[in-house]
């Protein structure tokens, strides 16, 4: 049975309004990669990409240029709601479908990537389809993010002390058993004991991802948690009051009660695998 975590409209919402996107860094290595074994066509890009557990095409967007086509698949029916409503661009498109059976003929894919996801699929399964899909020389990424930002040694700084708001909320969410406790250690990992489908392999961590968020961004962004969305199946007061804490901690620590226009720089670390066939 597949772990479906991500399914009502609300917790889409929030996920497309504030989860981050891979950095350009990150793209740019799987581009090169990709081009270093399979050259891209004469008009400069390949022809099909797909990424797989795509939301609400935190990554899809960003690879736009490089594919003739690319499709964007999610098990998820409130996920890829969400994803449509934000395409704007004539070459991708989206579809709900499992990782473990993706709507693509063999040999037609030149890309597949899975970002922030791969810890929810049933692996082996998804490796046959990767296999499947992939042209000789082609690639396949898989990479994400600790779930919190880094929290630095610099106890003075305000954006430090609210990126500490973000992991307390974390930690409380994990001590409550609300995380998925073996996928988020793998990812927490950076996915660290993974073989990956082929011999050719290359594996980057430490990748930066600074972004300015909201105070308001900074509560979407833990509302936009399978963890937090978990509670609030199971218990909507707790859930509320557990959102209704992190706002107090927050005006505690910019002495103030509107904690929602102010803005914070948080530095998200990606970590990013690669593998080609
Ligand atoms: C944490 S989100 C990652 C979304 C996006 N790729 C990103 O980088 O933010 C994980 C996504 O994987 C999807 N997912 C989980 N298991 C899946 C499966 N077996 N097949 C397809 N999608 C799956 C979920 O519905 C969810 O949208």
């Amino acid at each position: 049975m597949p772990i479906q975590l991500f399914e009502s409209e609300n917790h889409a919402s929030n996920y497309a309004l504030a989860r981050p996107s891979p950095p350009k860094l990150l793209i740019d290595s799987i581009v090169k990669y990709l081009q270093s074994g399979l050259p891209s066509n004469k008009n400069g890009s390949w022809t099909q990409a797909v990424d797989v557990g795509a939301g609400s095409g935190q990554t899809t967007f960003l690879i736009k240029d490089y594919f003739d086509q690319i499709l964007g698949v999610d098990i998820s029916a409130a996920q890829i709601g969400e994803a449509n409503k934000r395409n704007t661009y004539p070459n991708i498109s989206f579809k709900v479908s499992r990782a473990e059976s993706i709507p693509l003929s063999d040999e037609s894919v030149s890309l597949v990537t899975a970002s922030q996801c791969l810890h929810w699929f049933d692996l082996k399964a998804f490796y046959n389809e990767v296999d499947r899909l992939l042209v000789p020389g082609g690639v396949f990424a898989a990479f994400g993010y600790f779930v919190y930002p880094i929290i630095s040694m610099d106890n003075c700084s305000v954006d430090n002390k609210l990126a500490q708001v973000i992991k307390k909320a974390y930690t409380d969410l994990e001590e409550m058993g609300y995380w998925e406790q073996p996928a988020m250690k793998f990812l927490h990992s950076n996915y660290v004991d993974l073989k990956l489908p082929f011999d050719d392999c290359v594996r980057i961590t430490g990748i930066k991802c600074p972004v300015t968020y909201s105070g308001q961004k900074c509560l979407d962004y833990i509302k936009s948690w399978s963890a937090y969305n978990s509670l609030v199946k199971s218990n909507p007061e707790k859930a509320k009051l557990f959102i209704d804490e992190a706002v107090g901690r927050m005006k505690n620590i910019l002495n103030c009660e509107d904690i929602y226009s102010i803005q914070i720089n948080l530095t998200f670390e990606f970590f990013l695998l690669m593998s080609r066939k």
